[in-house]
């Protein structure tokens, strides 16, 4: 037979096309109304979700591994494409973002995998879409106006960021290519039994009606064409058409059911916690509560449950979306951000989904499982069932394999309980260099009137120096002026005369800024100048691609010789990003080409740089920053990610009882103080010697109290009889001592089992 090379290319095409058909014809993935059935068979399918680029490559293998032990059958990612594109039809696969790679360590354990192609991701990515490639230039030729970004009108990525469908139908289809190139769709001997188009479309439609609809089942359609022979799924979808299956996200879901009678009932995200952002508490969720939650799930007859996040690992670089999310991604999941398994955790994950093995409560064998639950908030219930008392915990579902023995209760904690612990490892001899933001740069540009941020950064930086034009004069008498700014966000650096004057921020919830203070300025003329500061770029909401950043104004000044005058409509010069970020002083050459002095403490926009030697031993690192103000940290020219411990969060923290619905405010640590602290360094990233750690520093911190760190697990065992309401006081981190007793055995860690 001829080789295939050899036959005309259409008829190739078409050979190709037939195959494909053919094996989606068979396909080894399907389901029915109970469940999704892999090779003929009904599976319960208990999932984590770990972002491949949220950690490094060479902790894939363990996090895989340790999530397999946690009992898991399937790892479910995003795709995340603003990493793969970075710039129009420029892709990148390699390093955290080797997707192929990270697939195929997930099929050697012997997993599946769920690929949320989106391939809009929320995620608390930056932007979840990349950005437009032709914002900048339709931007600027706005004549008037703030020059708005353009407005989306339909699509996801296109109707939040007005990217072409085309553009996503594109780069869908190159990822399914990529997967099927690579056989790792499950007909093809590969790991993926399922997938995902859009994310979370649904509450666009409840907003926008039709065009919304049109779109989906636009997308819908583009997905189902591509002919993957594996379910694609939609969350937080209720239109989602045939086949596609809908799903529900959510803390809880046990209200949930499909569209269709025929299709069965998944939870694609059960969320272990929520997301860190600067300036707010950290979210954690009681196990029991989330326990309880999945057993209600299972009860109900459903068959899939993916836990969001299984490892929600770090935000490196300026990855982080926003604004203001935090830079850990840590999420209280299962395994910790720096790959460490909370087994406490683990255990009782699983315990609630294992038993739900046997989701027919009856079966025509004579075989009985039952799920008794108690959904009081605040009292002990006594139930009848088969002959027999049974006690239930408040707010918990006792598991009876045999609708006999109680096995498993909720509310029931019976493992160990491991405590994270920040051992020094080392400190740091610094070397700085100050950003001079008073002479700006031949890049620097002067026009009429305000610029939108994002418009002129093109996300390349965080920043943008605005400053009043040398030719605009405002003649002072010298006497206090005040002086008004307003901006879209994030935050903001004032500065008069080239002295910083000010420094304000907003806040997740609201980014937006307003300044208005007295300032002194000299007779004659002056220099205002602002260095204004994105810190991470939204991910959800209505056409987010059009919220923006940056000073649009008014600005004015009161008290003048003249009065009041609106400087709004002068012209301003502007500089995207700042010379350190020009001269690459994060990387080693980039830092040798300037001459760095003696640190100063204190020096608000400061660069610092320092050499160091890999800690020994093989425990995960950290920097402890919390003698630290705001901005970014580099290793051997690496992003860790942005630091901002002078972000107090603002918040209610305490006592955390389980019972009760859970929201992300329920349950919260670090009120008062930095909502992160700690900042996760890749082992992997380090030389043994000699290693380039690089700060740059906006408010002003002092560096000598910067400190590598160690991440070691300090356990407290604790083996509990009896049911007691797990209220643990979040702020000592002081379990109920005279509820529970404390075991421990030989200090031996008590391996969590699978029921
Ligand atoms: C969901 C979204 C996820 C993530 C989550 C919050 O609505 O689908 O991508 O953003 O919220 O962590």
């Amino acid at each position: 037979m001829a080789p295939a090379a050899a036959a005309p290319a259409g008829l190739a095409a078409v050979m190709l096309a037939v195959a494909l058909l053919a094996a989606s014809a068979s396909a080894a993935v399907t389901y029915d109304r109970k469940a999704v059935v892999v090779n003929g068979q009904r599976r319960i399918l208990l999932s984590g979700s770990i972002h491949y680029p949220r950690s490094v490559p060479e902790m894939w293998p363990d996090l895989i591994q340790k999530a397999k032990d946690g009992g898991l059958d399937v790892v479910q990612t995003y795709v995340f494409w603003n990493g793969h594109e970075p710039s129009p039809g420029q892709y990148y696969f390699e390093g955290r973002y080797d997707l192929v790679h990270f697939i195929k360590l997930v099929k050697q354990a012997g997993l599946y995998v769920h690929l949320c192609i989106g391939p809009y991701v929320c995620a608390e990515w930056n932007f979840g879409c990349p950005l437009q490639p032709s914002r900048s230039a339709a931007a600027l030729e706005l004549p008037e106006g703030h020059r708005l970004r353009l407005p989306s009108s339909t699509g996801q990525c296109r109707y939040r960021v007005n990217l072409e469908q085309a553009e996503m139908q594109k780069f869908t289809t190159k990822i399914v290519d990529m997967m099927k190139s690579e056989g790792l769709f499950e007909w093809q001997g590969g790991p993926i039994i399922l997938s995902q188009i859009e994310n979370e479309f649904g509450p666009l439609e409840w907003d926008q009606g039709e065009p919304a609809r049109a779109y989906a089942s636009w997308a819908a359609n583009m997905a189902v064409k591509l002919n993957i022979g594996v379910p694609w799924i939609m969350c937080k979808e209720d239109d989602a058409p045939d086949p596609i299956i809908n799903t529900c996200n959510g803390f809880y879901c046990d209200w949930f059911s499909p569209n269709k009678p025929h299709k069965p009932t998944m939870w694609t995200e059960a969320w272990t916690a929520w997301y860190t952002g600067f300036g707010i508490p950290v979210p954690h969720r009681p196990v029991e509560d989330l326990a309880y939650g999945v057993a209600k799930f299972i009860q109900k007859g459903s068959s899939f449950v993916n836990y969001y996040m299984y490892h929600g690992g770090t935000n490196f670089e300026r990855t982080a979306g926003g604004p203001f999310i935090a830079t850990s991604y840590d999420y209280d999941a299962p395994i910790d951000e720096y790959g460490v398994a909370n087994f406490w955790y683990v255990f009782l994950l699983t315990m609630a989904t294992s038993y739900s093995m046997a989701s027919v409560f009856k079966s025509s064998t004579g075989s009985c499982v039952a799920f008794l639950e108690n959904k009081d908030k605040v009292s002990y219930a006594r139930v009848a069932f088969n002959g027999m008392h049974y006690d239930l915990p408040p707010w918990s579902i006792s598991i009876l394999p045999d609708c006999k023995t109680t096995v498993y209760n909720t509310a029931r904690v019976g493992s160990q309980i491991s405590q994270m612990k920040m051992e020094w490892a080392g400190g740091f001899t610094w070397q700085s260099y100050n950003e001079d933001i008073n002479s700006l740069g031949e890049e620097s540009f002067t026009t009429v009137g305000l610029l939108e941020q994002i418009n002129l950064t093109r996300d390349k930086t965080d920043y943008l120096c605005v400053e009043i034009a040398q030719d605009e004069q405002f003649l002072s008498n010298g006497k206090n002026s005040t002086l008004t700014v307003m901006s879209a966000g994030h935050a903001l650096h004032i500065f008069i005369n080239g002295q910083l004057t000010e420094t304000i921020y907003g806040n997740v919830e609201d980014p937006r800024l307003t300044y208005r203070g007295n300032v002194k300025l000299w007779p004659g003329s002056n220099t205002i100048s602002c260095l204004s500061i994105a810190v991470g770029l939204p991910n959800v909401g209505e056409h987010f691609g059009t919220w923006n950043a940056g000073i649009l104004g008014p600005v004015t000044l009161d008290g003048l010789n003249e009065g009041r005058r609106d400087l709004t409509w002068q012209k301003w010069t502007y500089q995207v990003g700042l010379k350190g970020e020009t001269l690459s002083l994060h990387s080693l050459t980039g830092s040798s080409s300037v001459e760095w002095g003696e640190p100063m403490q204190k020096q608000p926009l400061t660069w610092y740089k320092a050499f160091f030697n890999a800690p020994d031993g093989d425990e995960p690192l950290a920097l402890d920053m919390s003698s630290m103000g705001k901005r970014q940290i580099w290793i051997n020219g690496q992003g860790i990610g942005r630091y901002w411990p002078g972000y107090k969060a603002s918040g209610t923290c305490g006592i955390c009882d389980y019972r009760g619905e859970y929201d992300e405010k329920k349950c919260q640590t670090n009120c008062g103080d930095s909502s992160q602290r700690w900042y996760h360094v890749p082992r992997p990233w380090l030389n043994p010697t000699g290693n380039l750690l690089v700060i740059f520093e906006e408010w002003g911190g002092d560096p000598t109290r910067i400190s590598m760190v160690k991440r070691t697990t300090g356990s407290i065992c604790a083996d509990v009889s009896e049911w007691q309401p797990s209220m643990k006081n979040w702020h000592t981190k002081d379990y109920e001592k005279a509820k529970i007793h404390l075991h421990c055995s030989g200090g031996a860690r008590k391996k969590f089992r699978r029921g």
